[in-house]
């Protein structure tokens, strides 16, 4: 079988690399790939936003599936034009890419459907601020309607703050087209959670669930990113609350979307507050998350194409996917100034060194080859190192021995990337070991 996946980053680097290893696929493309995702798929060039040209694409290559990683494509309705002209293809139509197109349709839906989330207002005007505020106590987070590759949220710490942020938005200045609308929301506080399932449009099965590190910095300070970090181990997410999850949230999406004409094919990503009041959605993302699947894929030890189809073929059930109880951890390196300007065309060296590592996978984001075949950096997040252990303090110190290995000049990347969950893992760990010592006594 012959697979093309569209995307350029990270993610896609991991799905192709997932989709290469499959005994029924023969090929795979990626349009437009970058020169890390060339070790595992043949990359050609398209522009991703336009669904004439990715249609042109198909009709040359002719693969038996495509694969759509990004939300800009999904939003175009690439899906819907796939499908019109009778082409398979893995992923939401423009209809259901809603769900993350529109943070306005996300809520309102949510509030249609009694699926947990902030008290939320949504602004199309700067006159509506002082009335929506006064609802509202600080810290206020303020949102963009559209997309904006993970830096549309804003968290104000006071009204002056979300006043001129909402203002920047609603304006244009900040974000363009995508902040004409706002969607102030209650600030939630807890541990994030990323929870996705597969979906055939009735049907849902889960995934494992991964965390990402959205700020920039260590400690969580600093603004948000695309996501600098994320790593994946079963202790993020018990099997009661999965369930909890699958049966409260996930599946009735998925019923809500079928109800309102736009049934949901693909992945659904819920990113979740897990609050004193239960878990709470923060966003739904209509695409695999990256950095997240890059951990997520590699817990994977059944065949990628396999659930791709089912979704397709509309025959998803439960036990689609099989994991390794292994945990993994992906850290992002990232461009100096990201995720503000940046430089690009910097040298990066190491890679060799680090692909050496046991249990590492280096996955490619923002790389480019330069005049002399030496890779080079092309994007704010340039690489997920990626790692897998037995227990998360091993599969945690091999991404970070693979991150020493790597340079380029004003590489960035955060230093404790799962050091929360590691922290309260050691403390288990000290329990038992004192349990079973005191049994021995
Ligand atoms: P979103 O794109 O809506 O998921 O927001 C991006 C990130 O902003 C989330 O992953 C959270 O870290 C943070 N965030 C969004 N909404 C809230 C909220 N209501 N309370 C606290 N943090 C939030
Ligand atoms: N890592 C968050 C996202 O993919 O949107």
């Amino acid at each position: 079988m012959k697979v093309l996946v569209i995307g350029a980053g990270g993610r896609e680097h991991a799905l192709a690399w997932k989709l290469a290893q499959s005994p029924r696929v023969d090929k795979v493309w990626c349009a437009p790939g970058n020169p890390g995702i060339a070790d595992s798929a043949e990359c050609v060039p398209v522009d991703v936003a336009n669904a004439d040209a990715l249609l042109a694409l198909a009709a040359e290559l002719r693969p038996d599936l495509t694969v759509v990683g990004p939300e800009v494509p999904l939003t175009a309705g690439v899906v819907d034009a796939f499908t019109a002209r009778g082409l398979r293809v893995f992923g939401p139509t423009k209809a259901a890419a809603q769900l993350e197109s529109s943070k306005s349709f996300a809520k309102e839906f949510m509030r249609r459907h009694n699926i947990p989330t902030a008290h939320y207002a949504v602004l199309t005007k700067e006159s509506e601020l002082k009335d929506a505020l006064a609802h509202f106590s600080a810290p206020i987070v303020v949102k963009a309607d559209g997309l904006a590759a993970g830096k549309g949220v804003v968290i104000a710490q006071s009204k002056e703050e979300a006043v001129s942020v909402a203002k920047a938005m609603l304006s244009g200045k900040l974000l363009g087209a995508a902040g004409a609308r706002v969607v102030l929301e209650e600030f939630l506080d807890g541990e994030e959670v990323s929870f996705l399932v597969m979906s055939d449009g009735e049907r849902v099965a889960p995934l494992v669930a991964a965390q990402d590190h959205k700020r920039v910095g260590d400690g969580d300070t600093g603004p948000n990113t695309g996501g600098m970090g994320a790593y994946s181990t079963d202790a993020l997410l018990e099997p009661a609350m999965r369930d909890w999850l699958i049966h409260h949230v996930a599946q009735p999406v998925v019923a809500g979307m079928k109800e309102e004409g736009a049934e949901y094919r693909g992945i659904l990503y819920c990113g979740l507050m897990m609050t004193a009041r239960g878990p709470m959605v923060l966003e739904f993302n209509c695409r695999f998350g990256d950095p997240e699947t890059q951990p997520i894929l590699m817990r994977l030890d059944s065949d990628l194409l396999d659930a791709f189809e089912a979704s397709v073929d509309g025959r998803v059930s439960d036990g689609d996917f099989k994991w390794s109880a292994d945990t993994t951890c992906c850290v992002v390196l990232a461009s100096g100034g990201y995720p503000g300007e940046f430089q690009k065309g910097k040298v990066i060296t190491g890679l060799e060194a680090a692909a050496k590592l046991p249990d590492v996978k280096v996955f490619h984001a923002g790389t480019a080859k330069n005049a002399a075949g030496e890779f080079v950096t092309a994007g704010g997040r340039v690489l997920g190192v990626t790692a897998r252990g037995a227990t998360l303090e091993q599969a945690v110190a091999c991404a970070y021995e693979a991150c020493a290995k790597i340079e380029f000049d004003g590489m960035h990347y955060r230093k404790d990337i799962a050091a929360r969950a590691l922290k309260v893992a050691t403390k288990n760990n000290h329990r038992r070991d004192a349990e079973s010592a005191e049994k021995m006594k």
